[in-house]
């Protein structure tokens, strides 16, 4: 045996050198168990209850194979995503679209498709969904999006129901909204929709949210007779940092947010609603580790060690864009005393393309040496880019000692495939 780091009985040094580096790699039975620790507890448990995966988080068609298989839903926020769903069959009743400027074109499709819900994020989408309905003769089961006025404890770019936020439909507009929403004859108005943001770590947050919105239902109900069957209670589940917080069992939030609507429920005298879960990075996140061939090393007297690899910000953004903090390993070089503190620099031409700061390495760490960055499987791939003309790494999964291309590596020419030069004579 080894002393190479290993995922799910695969040797992650054998699989850079089978498919080479960069590359994401995800569990697929880590991916699988979330899903079914949300059915265990959470849907089993409350009834009417549906989770949505946030497909923003990391979407490819295998990726949804296993959301389909596993008998989740799928909440999408484009038309891209929509598609990529639907070419992976996956049934368009359970899914939910989003988006707080969605195209028309983008409500044809679903509204085409069929797909279970869209969320409404501004008022005058209701008219276009109402419009393109009648024309396609159906009703389209909608929810509202609504800003609860409360700010999670999270960076500031990925709070969203905060006031001022460019997500959902101010609170006091709502009585409106609902008003005429239910005097149109082609949408369907559902219920509820909230996301306060991501990679909260506090239930009470939801608890906030949920005091203000089923107040709101109380009064739709009091003042326009409206009552409100369902409520999506959005994302942003976090999950832990890989050093010294661990990931919490989804319950942890589901369970008081779900007592918590009883309650409310109960003291107003209101109806229970079905209850909406959308979790993305709390699925993938921990599932992903990104794997990196280690090139220049550059000993800076006074400063620091730059210990460079072969990817960085174009295949990983986060820690560029939120000061994100990862853990990482040599993976060929397990089990050896770390003896050495080095900055890990990606190759974009940006001086803020750091990947991690401060990270214990082996004192040995050399060029060839494997990097393993961990619980990169949310909002790595998903938000990878081509700067500087780097192609896109592949995504493999691995399964019981089994390894399966997922998405195959960009190619140089990939990257030029809708390119035209200004003459006829340059063709590629
Ligand atoms: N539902 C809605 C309406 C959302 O906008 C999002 C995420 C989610 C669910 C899923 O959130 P999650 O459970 O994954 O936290 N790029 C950022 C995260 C942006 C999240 C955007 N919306 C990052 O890398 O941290």
């Amino acid at each position: 045996m080894s002393n190479n780091l290993n995922l799910d009985g695969c040797d992650l040094v054998k699989l850079a050198l089978k498919y080479g580096t960069p590359l994401y790699v995800f569990s697929q039975g880590m991916i699988e168990r979330r899903c079914r620790e949300i059915k265990e507890q959470f849907l089993n448990r409350h009834e009417g209850s549906h989770a949505y995966y946030a497909s923003k988080a990391f979407l490819t068609l295998a990726m949804c194979q296993i959301i389909e298989k596993e008998g989740l839903g799928l909440d999408v926020v484009s038309g891209g995503e929509l598609h990529l769903a639907l070419k992976a069959s996956f049934p368009a009743e359970r899914i939910v679209l989003h988006g707080n400027n969605k195209l028309r074109q983008e409500i044809e499709m679903a509204v085409e498709s069929g797909v279970g819900r869209i969320v409404v994020d501004w008022e005058g989408e209701i008219d276009i969904i109402d419009e393109v309905s009648k024309i396609k003769g159906q009703k389209t089961p909608i929810l509202l999006r609504v800003t609860p006025e409360v700010k999670a404890m999270t960076h500031k770019y990925i709070q969203t129901g905060h006031r001022g936020s460019k997500f959902g439909i101010p609170l006091e507009r709502i009585p409106y909204v609902v008003k005429k929403t239910i005097s149109l004859s082609n949408v369907e108005l559902k219920g509820f929709h909230f996301h306060l943001g991501s990679q909260i770590d506090d239930y009470r947050t939801y608890l906030e949210a949920v005091d203000v919105i089923t107040k709101l239902m109380s009064d739709l109900r009091e003042g326009l007779g409206y009552t409100t069957e369902e409520l999506d209670i959005g994302g942003g589940f976090g999950i832990g940092n890989g050093e010294g917080s661990l990931t919490k069992p989804i319950s942890y939030f589901t369970d008081p947010a779900m007592e918590r609507i009883k309650a409310r429920c109960l003291t107003f005298g209101l109806p229970l609603p079905s209850v909406a879960i959308e979790p993305g990075r709390w699925i993938t996140g921990e599932a992903g580790i990104t794997l990196y061939t280690v090139g220049a090393i550059k000993e800076i007297p006074g400063s620091c060690t730059y210990v460079s690899v072969d990817g960085g910000m174009a295949d990983n953004i986060r820690p560029a864009l939120y000061g994100a903090r990862y853990r990482a390993e040599v993976a060929n070089k397990m089990g050896r005393d770390k003896d050495k503190i080095v900055t890990v620099a990606g190759r974009c031409c940006e001086s803020g393309d750091i990947l991690i700061e401060d990270l214990p390495v082996p004192g040995d760490i050399e060029p060839g040496d494997i990097l393993a960055v961990f619980n990169t499987g949310a909002y790595s791939y998903s938000m990878a880019s081509n700067y500087n003309m780097l192609p896109k790494p592949a995504v493999v999964f691995v399964d019981k000692g089994e390894d399966i291309l997922v998405v195959e590596r960009e190619t140089y020419d990939n990257l030029l495939v809708k390119q035209r030069g200004i003459r006829s004579a340059l063709r590629v």
